[in-house]
């Protein structure tokens, strides 16, 4: 048989296996490019909404917090999208004629919600739960980025299984106090911004963080700076810390000062009970 093809069409063949090798290797790290490409993640795409709703304004602007229209991001797995009555409780009395507005007025006037496009949208096969993470120091800008300088919303990450788990790995690097969960400029402790915890201890056990009182101002310099800290006119720390009355901060506390991450990202890790990594890298956490 060996006589039916000649020498130069063995190696003809034997190239052409290589190259279709090549090909193949080509293909699939271009799909792999492909399925982390912002194309598929949606990664920073704004959506074509009815409104063009701006964070920016109403969220630095206006100083309005997430809450307010985000109503259940603390105690259930939805954040939730506000409903109209929410926005028409400023806009039934300003720019009451604005052409940008009138989707929001016929959803009000009809009864029928505003057809918002969602943004962020995880497959059906993934279990995602907003209160678990707020309730235990992740902060909304760590997923989200920075909300308050959106004047259109947009995906900050990509939202894949290996962005979860690059945290689920190693929480402590994320983890905040939760008087903080809501300060977009949160970036951790630092020398010149330490951040000083306590724990009163008194509900060990009990998962969630409200036993663990933080704050940015040096206890040791005394009550009536720690009292006002609810009403700092700086606009980030007024959102960051209201709506907390843990705020007012038991004198009894003994407290300790934290300049990294590194430290308070241990100290909240053993403080919130938060599970090992390999718990929560688990395919049964986020698969059920
Ligand atoms: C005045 C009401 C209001 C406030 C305050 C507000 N939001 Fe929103 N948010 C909305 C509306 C309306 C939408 C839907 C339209 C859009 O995507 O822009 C939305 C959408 C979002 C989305 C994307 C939802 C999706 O479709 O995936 C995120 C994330 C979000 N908001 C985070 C925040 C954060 C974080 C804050 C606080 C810093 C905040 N919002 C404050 C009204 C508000
Ligand atoms: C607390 C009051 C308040 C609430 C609640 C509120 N707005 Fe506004 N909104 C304002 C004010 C004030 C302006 C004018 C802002 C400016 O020009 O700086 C504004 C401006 C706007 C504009 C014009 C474009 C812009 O951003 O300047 C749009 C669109 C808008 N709002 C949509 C909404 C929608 C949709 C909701 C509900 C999800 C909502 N607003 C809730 C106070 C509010
Ligand atoms: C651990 C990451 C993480 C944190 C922290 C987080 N989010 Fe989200 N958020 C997500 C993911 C993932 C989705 C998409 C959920 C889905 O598709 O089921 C989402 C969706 C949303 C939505 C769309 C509506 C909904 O409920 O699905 C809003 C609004 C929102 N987040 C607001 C917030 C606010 C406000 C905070 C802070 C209080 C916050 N998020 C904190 C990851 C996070
Ligand atoms: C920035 C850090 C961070 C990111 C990003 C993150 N998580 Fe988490 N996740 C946590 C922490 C912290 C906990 C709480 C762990 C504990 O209490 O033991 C948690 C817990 C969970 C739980 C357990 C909930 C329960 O009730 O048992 C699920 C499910 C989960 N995350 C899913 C996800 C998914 C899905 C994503 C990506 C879309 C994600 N997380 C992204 C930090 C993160
Ligand atoms: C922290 C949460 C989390 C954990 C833990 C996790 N996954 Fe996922 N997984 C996700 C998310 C989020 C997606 C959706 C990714 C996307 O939409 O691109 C996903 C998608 C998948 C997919 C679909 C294919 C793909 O890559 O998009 C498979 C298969 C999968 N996971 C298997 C597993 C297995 C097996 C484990 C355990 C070794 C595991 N996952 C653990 C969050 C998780």
């Amino acid at each position: 048989m060996a006589q039916i093809f000649d020498r130069s069409s063995n190696a003809l063949a034997r190239a052409s296996l290589v190259l279709t090798g090549l090909i193949v290797i080509a293909l699939g790290v271009t799909l792999d490019q492909l399925q982390g490409s912002p194309w598929v993640t949606k990664q920073g795409q704004r959506a074509e909404q009815p409104v063009p709703f701006s964070h920016k304004h109403h969220v630095m602007g206006l100083g309005l917090q997430c809450q307010y229209c985000h109503t259940s991001v603390e105690k259930s797995s939805y954040a939730g999208i506000p409903p109209t009555k929410t926005c028409m409780n400023c806009h039934a009395q300003i720019w009451t004629n604005a052409a940008l507005l009138q989707p929001v007025r016929t959803s009000w006037a009809t009864g029928d919600s505003i057809p918002w496009i969602k943004i962020h949208d995880l497959p059906d096969f993934v279990y995602f739960n907003h209160e678990i993470h707020v309730n235990k120091g992740i902060g909304c800008s760590s997923c989200h980025g920075r909300v308050d300088m959106m004047p259109l919303m947009y995906q900050q990450n990509t939202l894949q299984m290996e962005w979860c788990l690059n945290c689920h790995r190693d929480p402590g690097k994320n983890l905040r106090p939760t008087s903080e969960i809501y300060n977009m400029a949160w970036d951790g402790p630092s020398r010149d911004k330490p951040v000083w915890c306590g724990s009163t201890g008194l509900k060990d056990g009990v998962p969630t963080a409200q036993t663990v009182s933080c704050t940015t101002v040096d206890p040791s310099q005394a009550g009536a700076q720690v009292a006002s800290l609810n009403m700092l006119p700086d606009g980030v720390h007024a959102q960051a810390t209201s709506d907390a009355p843990a705020m007012a901060i038991p004198a009894t506390l003994q407290y300790v000062k934290y300049t990294d991450q590194e430290s308070l990202g241990k100290y909240l890790t053993q403080q919130y009970h938060i599970r090992t990594p390999q718990e929560l890298s688990s395919c049964e956490t986020c698969h059920r």
